[in-house]
């Protein structure tokens, strides 16, 4: 392989081959699910005597905690040089080696930004009784490093789709199962197919259509499926041919979503916030005056009820703006100056909205 960036392709290969062909500064957003190093002793059946299609399989066989810590260490290093500037990384794990991941991600220089916790809404029960349930994954969000460019991530546009909430770290998803699941001779294809919807969420809220997504452990190819279809680029990789071939066939039949407006559009839009929020959440208190941006002379009251008076007209701060100045309409949030306290500068009250809202 040359260092041209293999886009839109399942790569066959260890990953820790591959990642030094990638060039630097090549990708907008990695997203992980690398080997858990389960160390199952056992095999686990079911009260029905079905037996768990559990992870046993070579790849996520280490000899050691430290060879899988030096495995993890490569590959995210890899990543790392692999990052734009203002790149990040999404690695999920449980709670046998997201820790060890974690504190792998902060000894290379990563910037921990978020862990959000999966919660299963239907987790494998704990067979033997003998533990807690484990009903959720981790997932650790980081930029490339401490540095001031800035990630994305489409606060808005969550915000927007979740009821207008800040979208929290908490998420709830079922296991992957039903027409979504990969099967192979009628049988489940791949012991680890994450959901679609936790890579949906992830790689529209932190990239951009056409940008790159990169996964190191590609397995049945979720990520690149929902980059796909979400008209992002993808590069992932495989060191299990037989899953380079499932994800090729699942790939072929995603077809780009036509999206109405990308999320940037989305993003730029502010939500509607009445003028009565700012006077209610006590940021501008009645009694203060506004001056308008073109006629520093005119000086408007601003009443209890987050009307607003001026020039012997009372009303909206649209409409008082429009009749001071002359024009049929106004846009009063760009028009009418406070004193900010503090530093006696005058601000915009349109800043008072992005500050709060
Ligand atoms: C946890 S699974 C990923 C599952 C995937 N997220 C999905 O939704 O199907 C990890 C995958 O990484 C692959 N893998 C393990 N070690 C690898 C390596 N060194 N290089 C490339 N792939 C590797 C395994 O074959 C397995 O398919």
């Amino acid at each position: 392989m040359n260092n041209q960036i293999p886009l839109d392709q399942v790569l066959h290969g260890d990953c820790l081959e591959i990642l030094p062909h990638i060039p630097s500064g090549s990708v907008d957003l990695i997203f992980a699910d690398p080997p858990y190093n389960l160390q199952l002793r056992r095999e686990l059946w079911r009260t029905e005597l079905s037996k768990v299609v559990g992870v046993d399989h070579e790849w996520d066989r280490f000899s050691s905690l430290s060879e899988y810590d030096e495995f993890t260490r490569k590959w995210l290093a890899e990543c790392q040089r692999c990052l734009k500037d203002s790149g990040t990384i999404w690695v999920i794990g449980s709670y046998h080696n997201i820790f060890r991941i974690g504190s792998i991600l902060q000894d290379l220089g990563y910037w921990i930004l978020n862990d959000v916790i999966w919660i299963k809404h239907n987790p494998l029960p704990n067979l033997r009784g003998t533990r807690f349930c484990n009903a959720h994954e981790t997932i650790i969000w980081a930029k490339k490093c401490d540095n001031d460019k800035k990630y994305t991530f489409h606060y808005q546009a969550l915000k927007a789709g979740n009821e207008d909430r800040q979208m929290r770290s908490d998420w709830y998803f079922p296991i992957c199962s039903g027409s979504e699941r990969e099967t192979r001779d009628g049988r489940t294809a791949h012991p680890t197919q994450k959901p679609e919807g936790v890579l949906r969420r992830i790689i529209s809220a932190s990239s951009n259509p056409g940008d790159v997504v990169m996964d190191p452990f590609c397995g049945t190819g979720t990520t690149a499926a929902v980059a796909k279809a979400l008209n992002r680029r993808y590069i992932t990789m495989d060191k299990e041919e037989a899953y380079v071939g499932l994800a090729e066939k699942r790939l072929a039949a995603v077809s780009p979503e036509l999206m109405n407006e990308p999320l940037s559009i989305l993003e730029s839009r502010r939500p509607k916030v009445p003028f009565i929020n700012i006077i209610e959440s006590g940021l501008l208190l009645p009694g203060a005056t506004l001056r308008l941006k073109s006629k520093q002379k005119v000086l408007a009251i601003i009443h209890g009820d987050a009307t607003i008076s001026a020039l012997g007209h009372r009303g909206s701060i649209h409409k008082v703006g429009a009749l001071c100045l002359g024009t049929p309409t106004c846009n009063g949030w760009i028009n009418w100056y406070y004193t900010d306290e503090a530093s006696g500068d005058e601000m915009l009250i349109d800043c008072l909205r992005s500050v709060r809202f």
